[in-house]
């Protein structure tokens, strides 16, 4: 299937992103009522203070995104088409699949927040968001999954060029990965579930991640109003039963599975981003 057919287009995007910035809620009225939800708004998403840690991974970003090396790509994701190799220079690739520093930033203030110290990634591409979670003080160890080789074997070189020793890159189909990841990491705090955006295997990712969730874990998805598909499995998986709570920031969508929240909660917050 090709890209255009499982995305939705630009203006509908547009359209749904108009829609989620005049209803969702600031963090300070309707809906929040947890203390939780209340330190989550204020502390991490109303935090205008750049970590000094993310420095030096924005200033790689910078660098990649002048990186005219030719890769040979083989892309698992949604949008691929199957078995055929693209070839893409790094630049290319540090633009169109990393997260943007603002949401790059978010997640490192989120881990640091909830005091993280495993976190397991879906889909590492160059390493950017691989590298904002590892500069997270107190993080023991990160576990980075990622399909294609050659893009692997950049990010590789990131984490040395960042000193990022708590990195560890595991290549090959999330589908054969995942599996012996969470052998690695039986107890992930935090899970970024970014790369193969279908509504079939982001669930069956978030099914065989859940066993492994504790009760303060975090599980992270990534471009969940991106395509019919990816907005089906977010409104299954935050009615799941185990799901206490979760977050709309409409292009990341956050799950708690706190018992704290007697009832379950789910709150769409603007955010636009620091
Ligand atoms: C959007 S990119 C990740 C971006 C990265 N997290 C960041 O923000 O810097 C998704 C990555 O997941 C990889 N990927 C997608 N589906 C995969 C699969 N089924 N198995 C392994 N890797 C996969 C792709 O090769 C791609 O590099």
């Amino acid at each position: 299937m090709t890209q255009s057919r499982i995305l939705y287009s630009f203006p509908v995007i547009a359209l749904k992103y108009l829609r989620y910035l005049l209803t969702a809620s600031n963090g300070s009225g309707h809906g929040i009522h947890s203390p939780f939800l209340y330190a989550f708004t204020r502390q991490v998403l109303d935090d205008r203070i750049r970590p000094q840690a993310c420095q030096p991974i924005e200033a790689l970003r910078a660098h990649l995104h002048l990186d005219r090396r030719m890769l040979d790509i083989d892309d698992f994701g949604a949008g691929s088409v199957s078995g055929r190799s693209r070839h893409r220079r790094v630049g290319q690739v540090a633009r169109s699949a990393a997260k943007p520093s603002r949401y790059g930033r978010l997640l490192h203030r989120v881990a640091a927040h909830l005091g993280c110290r495993h976190a397991l990634e879906l889909g590492t591409s160059l390493g950017l968001s691989t590298a904002y979670l590892a500069t997270v003080p107190g993080m023991e160890k990160v576990l980075s999954l990622e399909g294609s080789p050659s893009v692997r074997q950049v990010a590789s070189e990131n984490m040395v060029s960042l000193k990022l020793f708590n990195v560890t890159l595991l290549e090959g189909n999330f589908d054969q990965t995942l599996g012996q990841a969470l052998q690695q990491m039986p107890r992930p705090d935090l899970v970024f579930f970014d790369g193969n955006h279908r509504y079939e295997p982001t669930m069956r990712y978030f099914q065989q991640c859940l066993p492994y969730a504790s009760e303060d874990a975090v599980f992270i998805f990534d471009d969940i109003h991106w395509s019919r598909e990816m907005e089906q499995a977010w409104a299954v998986i935050r009615q799941h039963p185990q799901v206490r709570c979760s977050i709309d920031l409409f292009f990341l969508g956050f799950v708690f599975f706190r018992s704290a929240f007697r009832q379950p909660q789910q709150v769409a917050i603007r955010y636009t981003g620091f």
